[in-house]
């Protein structure tokens, strides 16, 4: 089945294997693609995956951006430096979907304003992250107005459009591991109470003015998904109350008009909650649209049994970084290289990567 082609919206993908998204930290400083982004994104399409999903993209000049070295879709000339690699993926037959990505108060770098935003004044757990250049404790954010609440949502949906102009196969919305949109997901981030706080709907309520504004500009061709999850980069425990509010969460989003739903979990073949269900499989019985899964889908009994299980897309992060061609490897049942933290030490670019792996006889060439 992995290597069944499937429909999402009008695009054919080739197979069920997806590069899932990944923060680089190798842009220009102003936030375009450079050529070694390029390779790096090229390897991908050479290895038969049928569909990339870029790294988090900040989205407006506001308070979106996260990291230094982050790329942006927020003009031209960002949109336009993914070009090479929207034409290259064409020829190909691979789909590239933008990731849009708001930091919230997870934010650690911005190059256009110094405070950060969120939901409500709350300070983020844990540290910043060091291998993104971080140091310290996350700084205290400022509560958004709802008129800063209208930029961001516009700021996605320009960003979209963007996205769509450059030739990308469509955007997929950040709306997990603990950023802008996730700290509005979960009540532990939002204590608001005003529309954007409270019941689930209310808590949602930025993602489907995010999803409707952005389709009334796309037109119904062009790919929406939205990925969500429990756990988030400064809380990688976190799970939500249980499978009511999982199922709540699940129903409402059927209603949204978006393309494809991405789950991601520590493992993807887990329980979602203390026992039972994986959480692609509770998001099955309410979601009609296609679930894309992640987390540790490593070996081909794994993507089978998440395949079997509620799953219609698999995406591969760490694994594939270290094999770029991990679905020919799949076909051929050629062993995969052993993924090791050092390619993230001590900055999780591709500087660092290729210079480790080329220093092992491996990737780069
Ligand atoms: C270096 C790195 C960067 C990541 N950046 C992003 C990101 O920009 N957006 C996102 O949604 N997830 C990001 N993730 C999470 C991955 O998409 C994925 O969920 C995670 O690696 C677990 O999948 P795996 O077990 O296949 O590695 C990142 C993960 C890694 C390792």
């Amino acid at each position: 089945m992995m290597f069944q082609s499937l429909k999402v919206n009008k695009l054919e993908l080739k197979n069920r294997f997806v590069v899932a998204p990944m923060t680089r930290v190798s842009a220009t400083l102003t936030g375009c693609v450079t050529e070694e982004m390029n390779h790096y994104y090229q390897q991908y399409v050479d290895g038969y995956f049928g569909c990339i999903i870029t790294e988090g993209l900040y989205t407006d000049t506001l308070c979106s951006q996260g990291y230094q070295y982050q790329p942006g879709l927020i003009n031209e000339a960002q949109a336009n430096s993914w070009k090479v690699l929207n034409d290259y993926a064409g020829t190909n037959h691979t789909a590239v979907i933008a990731q849009l990505m708001h930091a919230g108060a997870l934010s650690q770098f911005n190059g256009y304003a110094s405070e950060t935003k969120a939901p409500s004044v709350i300070k983020p757990k844990g540290q910043q992250l060091a291998f993104y250049y971080g140091e310290g404790d996350y700084q205290m954010p400022a509560a958004l107005s709802l008129s800063e609440i209208n930029q961001i949502v516009d700021g996605f949906v320009h960003a979209a459009c963007l996205a769509q102009q450059s030739g990308f196969s469509g955007v997929e919305i950040h709306g997990a591991n603990g950023y802008l949109l996730d700290q509005f997901l979960c009540t532990h981030t939002n204590q608001r109470e005003d529309e954007f706080g409270g019941s689930i709907e209310n808590r949602l309520r930025i993602h489907t003015q995010i999803i409707n504004g952005i389709r009334e500009k796309v037109g119904s061709d062009f790919i929406i998904g939205l990925r969500i999850s429990q756990a988030k980069v400064n809380d990688p425990e976190y799970k939500w109350s249980g499978k009511a509010e999982a199922k709540a969460i699940f129903i409402y989003l059927d209603t949204l008009d978006f393309d494809y739903l991405h789950l991601t979990e520590p493992n993807a073949l887990g329980c979602a909650f203390e026992s039972g269900l994986t959480l692609a499989e509770i998001a099955k019985q309410f979601v009609s649209q296609p679930i894309m899964v992640n987390g540790e889908l490593n070996s081909k009994p794994a993507i089978d049994a998440s395949l079997e299980n509620g799953a219609d897309l698999i995406s591969i992060g760490k694994m594939a970084l270290v094999n770029p061609d991990f679905p020919v490897k799949m076909l051929n049942d050629i062993p995969l290289m052993a993924f090791t933290f050092d390619i993230f030490n001590p900055i999780a670019n591709l500087d660092t990567q290729f210079s480790v792996l080329k220093n092992k006889g491996e990737g780069y060439v």
